[in-house]
């Protein structure tokens, strides 16, 4: 039954039919948007490699809170920037920790909004790497009791979401365990399931101040070149108790979102990383293509590959444009 009696181009003569079969749409509902939050500043401070994102200050967070509601994106990702690093990374869950604040400082407006914490040492660390270094390496062990403290702090502090990012074996457990011993049973874990060592986390480090010394982070986050890894990852992540698994980077691993969504069925977020948008702006910025058009792609591919929720520093213009 070829030709000329199937003609595919019947389903796409014009615009009304071509959304009606399409099968994916992107929605601003899915969106997550990044905020850094720098404890000792005292205003927004733009980040140069990442053109319309911006450092905020404790005080800055109604105003921002209040655009991104405005949007109607439904979830911010919290990341914290202390006013000092310590070797343990201590500074994470010390009570009055930059996290715990804004957690608060954004609830008390917007009960609704979805506070997603992330839950790593990255940003608090003076070497900053992801737990505390015991000789050559993180100590993976010694990290679990740290972000466990960690993630209770952020949830007693009213955080919907916990979001573990450090890639130690046995982080959601460990978190899982903490959270329901203090009673936080409704607390949900978003966790970092296959994360991979990506040079295309660069512009974050420069907004969170988190890059690390002496030796990369290729010993706990994955290798670009496994696949499978993913899914074994995946599994133990959501055995461990994580409610949703994510994916990161987005773009140069949809391969990996389609088998974890097709394998597990579960809720699977994509994080379209620092180093995506800072391309994409770049490139925009030269005139060599439509800054838009191809963020509104590369994020509609990342829900055609099975992503469910998407983590993106374009949720705002995204949003925008989907009014
Ligand atoms: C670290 C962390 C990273 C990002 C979020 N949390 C990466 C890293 O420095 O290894 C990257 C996000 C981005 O690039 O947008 N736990
Ligand atoms: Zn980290």
């Amino acid at each position: 039954m070829g030709y000329p009696v199937t003609r595919p181009r019947r389903l796409r003569q014009n615009k009304a039919i071509r959304e009606m079969v399409a099968g994916t749409a992107l929605d601003r509902r899915d969106l997550i948007y990044p905020l850094f939050i720098d404890e000792a500043a005292t205003g927004r401070k733009p980040v140069p490699s990442m053109p319309g994102v911006e450092r905020l200050s404790l005080a800055d967070l109604d105003a921002e809170a209040d655009e991104v509601a405005g949007l109607g994106i439904p979830a911010v990702l919290l990341f914290g920037l202390p006013a000092e690093k310590d070797p343990e990374g201590e500074a994470a869950y010390r009570p009055g920790n930059v996290i715990e604040k804004s957690v608060k400082a954004i609830k008390r407006r917007h009960k609704d909004l979805i506070v997603m914490a992330d839950v790593c040492l990255c940003e608090y660390t003076t070497h900053g790497h992801c737990g505390p270094i015991r000789g050559d390496t993180v100590d993976n062990d010694a990290t679990l009791d740290i972000i466990a403290k960690t993630a209770v702090s952020y949830a007693r502090a009213g955080a919907d979401v916990v979001a573990p990012s450090g890639m130690m074996d046995g982080m959601v457990h460990a978190i899982r365990s903490e959270l329901d011993f203090h009673g936080f049973k409704d607390t949900i874990i978003m966790s970092y399931a296959a994360k991979y060592a990506s040079a295309m986390y660069g512009p974050f480090r420069e907004a969170a101040s988190s890059g690390c010394k002496g030796f990369d982070r290729s010993t706990y986050q994955m290798d670009p070149a496994n696949s499978d890894e993913a899914l074994r990852e995946v599994a133990l992540d959501l055995d461990e108790g994580a409610d949703i698994v994510m994916v990161k980077p987005a773009l140069s691993y949809l391969d990996i979102v389609y088998r974890v969504k097709a394998e597990f069925r579960a809720p699977v977020a994509a994080y379209s990383v620092s180093g995506e948008y800072a391309m994409i702006k770049a490139a925009a910025a030269n005139g060599w293509i439509d800054g838009d058009r191809v963020a509104m792609e590369a994020l509609l591919s990342m829900k055609r590959a099975g992503a469910d929720l998407i983590v993106t520093y374009f949720a705002k213009d995204a949003a925008r444009l989907l009014r």
